[in-house]
């Protein structure tokens, strides 16, 4: 039985999930086996060199990943996070590496769901990008990223400004979105918590770093971490809950 995290008035939570905690949801994750890029290589589908080379794959292979994500509902993880979320407003960061929308439907839901509603609502960024987001390719055009559903396309879409449209996704090689706030948000949370991602991708896996950081400085913060097996970066944690996000998250968060 896990025992719920000390969460209290005072504390600044910063959550920072991966692929693992949409797992029950029915979306693959990226490094377990049958995992998203087993057809594909990375480069191929997931960079703007991939993309520069050939997008009518890429886009394929998003409108793809669209039609999964657009079968699957939150998951008990999730849903106690945006609980959480209803309860601490603010003072709860999201960050995801996911590019699903399972936290944001989440999140819609505690947000209406009678008992739950509440004024106050956590922050969620999703620093790889969101899946359901489309913009512009060319770097200089002002057009901005807007919601997009479409699955199927009989011409490569292309923006206003005549350049081709790509997803809205972090691809390898490119910074991941607002790496400023997440940066302060990490530097001043009481309690970092990391949901199903393997430490494998940089800079998300390094942020724990800045935590054991701020414990040789004296400070007064803890870092735990929830998934299926010990991530690459494991070492820097102070705990490790090994099992399913389903499971653990609800019972950990204490909700
Ligand atoms: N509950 C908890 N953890 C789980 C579950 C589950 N039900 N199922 C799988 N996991 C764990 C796996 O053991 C693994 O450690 O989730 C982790 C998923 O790791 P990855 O597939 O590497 O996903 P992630 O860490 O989110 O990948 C980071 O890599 O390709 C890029 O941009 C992409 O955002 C992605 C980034
Ligand atoms: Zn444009």
């Amino acid at each position: 039985m896990t025992a719920p995290l000390p969460i209290d008035d005072h504390t600044q939570l910063f959550v920072l999930t991966g692929a693992g905690i949409s797992a029950e949801s029915g979306i693959a994750t990226f490094r377990d086996a049958g995992g998203l890029w087993e057809n594909h290589k990375v480069e191929e589908v997931a960079s703007p060199g991939g993309f520069a080379a050939n997008p009518e794959l890429v886009w394929r292979f998003y409108a793809a990943r669209r039609k999964a994500a657009l079968a699957v509902i939150p998951n008990a993880a999730h849903r106690a996070l945006a609980q959480l979320g209803s309860r601490l407003g603010d003072r709860l960061f999201l960050a995801t590496q996911n590019v699903d929308p399972l936290h944001q439907k989440a999140a819609e839901e505690a947000q209406t769901g009678g008992q739950l509603r509440s004024a106050s609502t956590s922050i969620i960024c999703a620093m790889h990008g969101e899946l359901f987001k489309t913009r512009c390719s060319r770097e200089a055009c002002t057009e901005e990223p807007f919601y997009d559903e479409r699955c199927d396309f009989e011409d490569l879409p292309r923006c206003p400004c005549g350049s081709l449209q790509r997803p809205h996704i972090v691809w390898f090689g490119e910074i991941p979105f607002e790496m400023h706030t997440i940066k302060r948000r990490v530097q001043a949370c009481s309690l970092f918590v990391t949901i199903g991602s393997s430490g494998a991708v940089y800079p998300a896996a390094g942020l724990v770093r800045e935590i054991r950081y701020r414990q040789s400085q004296g400070e007064s913060v803890r870092s735990v971490y929830v998934g299926l097996e010990r991530p690459e970066n494991a070492d820097s944690f102070d705990e490790l809950h090994l099992g399913r996000a389903t499971e653990i998250v609800p019972a950990l968060l204490g909700v």
